[in-house]
């Protein structure tokens, strides 16, 4: 256990050791029992404030943050572009030296291509309190980790020799960010998991991303993989992870987008190609979930499927986060 991860930024888990990962998680199992158990820990970040500063819009992120903060005794703000003068031009410098002047955290959502994560470290460059990432349009690593701490409850820590499939689905909807695959395909690995990264032409991620994955899995000893095919992914998967993104290193015009996506309808889940993986299987999803589109409802809320608890662990993790980088130590 690190118990050196004051004011520690979290903006991808690269940053991170995977001691200090396993650090997170053994706070967060500990803080989710005591939640369970009705036992209180408004002690550990009473008086404190954490800014969420939201260039999109969240359901789970915005309230599990906001509520974990409740649960630890601190207080969030819930901050947005329009709503400070970030919308007039106030730069990242100026934003961060304030508020971390008032407050003990700093939290950003900014998943605008090419600009997101530069933001985050900006900001992290000059702002005197933790800068979290609340996805950004390289990593979404809170996300990744709940997913992580998701596994473990359910499969053990030791996940070596699994076989985890992150794989495009069809969605009409609007162009998501490449952030959840790209965090799963750097994170997974380092923690033994053999990963396949599935998606039809296109939809590449981007290429440094792609570096860390081969390299992370090259240190650890496991296999990272890619294929153009849903169905060869999921031949033999222990861990499936289908989702939606944009062709984001093609292009974002809309027109396009669609068009190319219309192409690719088949690459949905279905009960039947469920059947291709293990039994023993799970469906994951970092939602919200494009029903009707990416999987079959039956998959979605069928035994197989996790999302839910994927979704539930955000609090805990972040609570950990929070505890372990704002708390201070006595
Ligand atoms: N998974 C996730 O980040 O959900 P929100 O966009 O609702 O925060």
């Amino acid at each position: 256990m690190n118990t050196k991860l004051f004011q520690k930024d979290f903006i991808t888990t690269q940053d991170w050791s995977v001691e200090d990962l396993n650090t997170m998680l053994d706070v967060a199992y500990r803080l989710k029992a005591d939640f369970a158990t009705g036992v209180p820990h408004d002690h550990i970040l009473r008086a404190k404030t954490l800014y969420m500063l939201f260039f999109e819009e969240s359901t789970r992120t915005r309230n599990s943050f906001e509520t974990g903060m409740t649960q630890l005794g601190g207080h969030a703000v819930y901050l947005t572009p329009k709503a400070t003068q970030i919308g007039h031009g106030e730069n990242a410098k100026d934003t961060g030296i304030v508020l971390s002047s008032y407050g003990h955290g700093i939290a950003i959502r900014d998943c605008r291509t090419n600009i997101g994560q530069k933001y985050l470290y900006e900001m992290a460059k000059w702002a005197d309190a933790p800068i979290f990432s609340m996805q950004d349009d390289v990593d979404h690593p809170c996300q990744a980790m709940a997913d992580l701490m998701t596994l473990t409850e359910l499969f053990g820590r030791n996940l070596r020799g699994a076989k985890f499939v992150i794989s495009w689905t069809y969605a009409p909807k609007y162009v998501r960010p490449l952030s959840v695959p790209q965090s799963l395909i750097m994170l997974m690995p380092r923690f033994g998991m053999d990963v396949t990264l599935a998606y039809p032409e296109g939809y590449q991620l981007m290429p440094h991303i792609m570096d860390i994955a081969r390299k992370n899995a090259e240190e650890t000893g496991v296999k990272f993989e890619v294929v153009h095919d849903m169905d060869a992914a999921f031949e033999g998967a222990d861990f499936l992870y289908p989702k939606s993104w944009g062709p984001i290193m093609v292009t974002e015009e809309e027109a396009e987008v669609e068009a190319m996506a219309a192409q690719h309808k088949d690459w949905r889940v279905t009960t039947e190609r469920m059947k291709l993986a293990k039994k023993h299987a799970v469906y994951m999803h970092c939602m919200p979930i494009d029903r009707g589109h990416e999987a079959d409802d039956e998959v979605i809320d069928g035994p197989q499927s996790i999302i839910y608890k994927q979704a539930e662990n955000r609090l805990h993790v972040q609570k950990a986060l929070m505890a372990l980088t704002m708390a201070g130590r006595a």
